[in-house]
């Protein structure tokens, strides 16, 4: 593997049956990287809810915008990011669903789900506008470590 093989960049229609194709490219890197099936499951539910965002609020059901799926693996985690063309969103701005008034609501629960299965969330405007969501998971104790490992050794030469 060298240093290019780390990273994997897909763009994919704004068509719900495309979120299912990123979920699943998800899995696979998940699985590559080491991640058990626990974890793997966690990253594509994460990966699947803000595919789904980026899909309904960031390109309104647009079919002409793309979005944008990456994943990079660095020797001690790994990154996804979803990037959209939308008007973006400030991650501060969005209400707590567990607080009182917003518990019998049925909606509104995605990103604070993102945030129990991953371990950083950041949102960002892209470039030309649009919402860059930026999702990190570190490798556990229980990570098969041959990947990371093998990442590194090709880091340091
Ligand atoms: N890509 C995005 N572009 C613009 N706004 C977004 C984006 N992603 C999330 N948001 C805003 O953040 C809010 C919270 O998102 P979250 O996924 O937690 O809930 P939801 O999508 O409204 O409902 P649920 O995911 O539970 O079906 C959204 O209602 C929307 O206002
Ligand atoms: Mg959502």
């Amino acid at each position: 593997m060298n240093q290019e093989a780390r990273r994997v960049n897909v763009t994919l229609e704004t068509k719900i049956e495309c979120m299912d194709l990123g979920e699943e490219v998800a899995r696979r890197v998940a699985m590559t990287a080491g991640f058990d099936e626990d974890e793997q499951h966690k990253i594509c539910m994460a990966v699947r809810e803000c595919l789904i965002n980026a899909l309904q609020h960031g390109n309104r059901q647009d079919p002409r915008k793309p979005i944008g799926l990456s994943f990079v693996l660095h020797p001690d985690r790994l990154v996804v990011q979803i990037r959209d063309q939308g008007k973006g969103f400030d991650l501060a701005a969005i209400s707590d669903p567990l607080a009182e008034k917003h518990l019998m609501k049925s909606s509104g629960r995605g990103l604070f789900l993102v945030r129990c299965f991953m371990d950083e969330l950041q949102v960002e405007s892209g470039r030309n506008g649009g919402a860059v969501v930026t999702m990190t998971k570190r490798y556990s104790s229980n990570h098969n470590g041959q990947v990371g490992a093998e990442v590194e050794k090709e880091r340091q030469q």
